[in-house]
């Protein structure tokens, strides 16, 4: 299959506009982090995830985590998806849908992973899902409320910082 095809794919147009997603939606866009969680490069935690984003003009980019020999250079499949997302000139989300290997339990994003998402607005939907395909379903706020945002950076600035030049 092409892959490139898949990551930019548009989704049927019954959702175009609406944040609300339909059940058929919904499970496409698991099964795309599904097949993205294919893709990732996770030789030292052997933890696979796979991440996809459905931008407002419905379409999807999918990303995976991409690990590295110096650790802490890894890359976080959601933080993957919504670069390639942003850097295609998309940065209005309804919503990513999160996969992993976790049979028990719904893959939960990182912290950092959540603050990337909350700097595209908070109220959009995650879904974090478990690979028989059930979900859980949150809002950027649910999992990251009482956060600190992009429009907090215009509240208050000091220009004339004493001892800087
Ligand atoms: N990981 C993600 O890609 N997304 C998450 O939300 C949780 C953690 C990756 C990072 C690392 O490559 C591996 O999972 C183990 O932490």
């Amino acid at each position: 299959m092409d892959k490139v095809k898949i990551s930019k794919e548009m989704m049927p147009t019954k959702d175009q506009g609406s944040r609300h997603l339909s059940q058929e939606t919904v499970n496409k866009l698991i099964l795309q982090s599904q097949e993205a969680k294919k893709q990732a490069y996770s030789p030292y935690s052997k933890f696979r995830v796979g991440a996809a984003i459905l931008t407002f003009d419905n379409r999807v980019f999918t990303g995976c985590n991409v690990e590295n020999a110096c650790y802490n250079l890894g890359l976080c499949a959601e933080r993957n998806a919504i670069s390639k997302a942003v850097s295609e000139g998309y940065r209005t989300f309804k919503a990513i849908a999160i996969a992993s290997d976790l049979n028990d339990q719904f893959i939960s994003p990182c912290g950092g992973c959540r603050q990337f998402m909350r700097e595209f607005g908070s109220n959009w939907d995650v879904y974090l899902s478990k690979p028989d395909g059930s979900c859980l379903k949150m809002t950027v706020d649910e999992l990251l409320p009482a956060s600190f945002g992009p429009e907090d950076l215009s509240m208050k600035k000091v220009f004339d910082i004493p001892n800087e030049y």
